[in-house]
């Protein structure tokens, strides 16, 4: 599908449908003025039949409105006007977008762009009425036999209406980062959905193989367990020795910014699956820990983004890459490990194998790079969950700053996130009589006390944790991935490229 921004009147538009919004209490907006002043007052006899109200998220199409170019005006409740924030223009874009997917109308201009969102500019409601729409155009169907068939007639074209010509250039600036987004969030979401017997670490590696063919700013490294093995990665390889497919340490570096400026790198974890080891899971939902990678495909799909816009700005991707499951040779409960930094690890669960793999790939980032600032993601813990639910990322940091800018651009782009603490008292908590760290610290603040071992890890990074594990898919009817954190990354980076030059 293509996407365009443009000026004009909604009368004039000569296309399948034009897309208008509503207020609660039958308040029309702007355009929908001009469809109801130059269609004999279409829109305001139907709301006086009662037939739309404009609550928020309520749709109604009319065919071929008299007097306007339009075969059909989609109306969209937009609920009441005083309270149309962030989350209802996002609502009424979704709305809109799912309306226009029922319909044969091939080509559309939306103007609920137009509409004034508090404390937002045109360019961010350009960037967020794309990503709501293609959130709802986004399928997944790699692993179906029987594709469904695609509508009769797809929508092909979408268009935002901005309010002056003045502001296509800010727009469609706008619009190029959002569809790069998009897409970067689908690659994301395509990783998470695959299968754990498909999306392996080997497949992994070879995306951002393919990846480095598609994007020539991109180097791609792969370390084999061989090379792990010779950088002293014990606590990672302890992991994967309880499966059969090998590990990959994957590397991406994008280094398009100036020559002297110290890289952004991201770090996310990727267990491709996470039955737990030993410490077996459940079964229950047990499905789901094929998502346990999605740290990982969250530092593809914001390479993936950066690289399409090709930022200025020099970013390396790490995804250590493994899979969790009990074996003869997995690690047992008591087992110790030492780790490329020298700290030893007493295993006290072997389902706390994010920190085991994660702490080898934030001191390789140490050794390896004169960074700027490291950034994990991570599916982490349950007790994230527990503590923030669905709707916020677990943000931890050692450096103000960082996790300012991160809450940030988490705020901005609406993919938020909350922060907690590192203070000692929580580490304590890890404290092991046989060696340096314990890997668990028991039930009070779990997601706080696996943050404050990765903290050993990275005391002389400036280093921000994110914990997607109750925003990075989601469960039950509409099991998916959400493609978070994406738009909390790409936020960051864009504005971090901007504020360069
Ligand atoms: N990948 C899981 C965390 C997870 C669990 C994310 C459920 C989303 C939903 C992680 O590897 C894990 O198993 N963590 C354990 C840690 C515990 C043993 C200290 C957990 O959270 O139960
Ligand atoms: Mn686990
Ligand atoms: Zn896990």
């Amino acid at each position: 599908m293509e996407f365009f921004v443009k000026s004009g009147n909604p009368e004039k538009q000569r296309v399948g449908c034009v897309v208008v919004g509503i207020f609660d209490r039958r308040t029309l907006s702007s355009a929908a003025t001009l469809v109801d002043d130059n269609s004999d007052n279409l829109i305001s006899s139907v709301m006086r039949r009662g037939d739309l109200d404009g609550r928020l998220g309520q749709t109604m199409i009319l065919q071929r409105p008299g007097g306007l170019f339009a075969d059909r005006v989609l109306l969209v409740g937009c609920g009441k006007e005083r309270e149309f924030d962030d989350v209802a223009f996002k609502k009424a874009n979704a709305a809109a977008a799912r309306a226009l997917s029922n319909t044969g109308t091939i080509e559309a201009v939306n103007y609920l762009t137009e509409l004034r969102v508090k404390g937002r500019d045109t360019a961010w409601k350009v960037k967020q009425a794309l990503l709501s729409s293609r959130e709802i155009f986004y399928r997944f169907d790699e692993c179906k036999g029987n594709k469904e068939e695609k509508g009769k007639k797809a929508l092909q074209r979408l268009t935002f209406a901005v309010s002056s010509r003045v502001e296509l250039p800010v727009a469609e600036k706008s619009l190029i980062e959002a569809v790069a987004i998009a897409e970067g969030m689908d690659l994301a979401k395509n990783l998470g959905n695959l299968p754990g017997n498909i999306c392996t670490p080997t497949y992994l590696a070879d995306k951002a193989i393919s990846l480095a063919k598609t994007y020539s700013t991109l180097q791609t490294r792969i370390l084999e367990e061989a090379d792990m093995e010779k950088l002293g990665m014990g606590s990672l390889l302890s992991v994967s020795r309880g499966s059969r497919q090998p590990a990959k340490f994957i590397i991406m570096e994008h280094m398009a910014g100036p020559k002297d400026a110290k890289p952004i790198v991201l770090v996310g974890k990727g267990l491709t699956f996470d039955a737990g080891g030993i410490s077996l899971k459940p079964a229950a939902a047990m499905d789901e820990m094929k998502y346990d990678m999605c740290g990982g495909a969250s530092v593809f799909g914001a390479m993936q983004t950066i690289l399409e816009l090709n930022l200025p700005i020099n970013v390396v991707g790490i995804v250590p890459s493994s899979e969790n499951l009990p074996d003869g040779d997995a690690n047992k409960p008591g087992d110790i490990v030492k780790s490329m930094a020298g700290i030893t690890i007493e295993i006290l669960n072997t389902d706390a194998e994010g920190r085991l793999i994660l702490c080898d790939a934030l001191t390789y980032v140490e050794k390896n790079y004169d960074s700027d600032v490291v950034i994990d993601m991570a599916t982490l813990t349950g007790a994230c969950v527990i503590a923030l639910g669905s709707h916020a990322t677990g943000l931890f940091s050692n450096h103000d700053r960082l996790a300012k800018a991160l809450l940030n651009a988490g705020n901005i782009s609406g993919d938020r996130a909350w922060q907690l603490p590192l203070w000692d008292e929580y580490d304590q908590q890890l404290k092991s009589p046989f060696a340096d760290v314990a890997n668990i610290g028991g039930r009070e603040a779990g997601a706080i006390t696996a943050a404050s071992f990765l903290h050993r890890f990275t005391k002389k990074l400036r280093w921000a944790h994110l914990d997607i594990a109750g925003t990075a898919w989601n469960s039950g009817k509409n099991k998916g991935s959400t493609g978070r954190p994406v738009p909390l990354l790409t936020e960051y980076l864009i504005s971090r490229a901007n504020s360069q030059d």
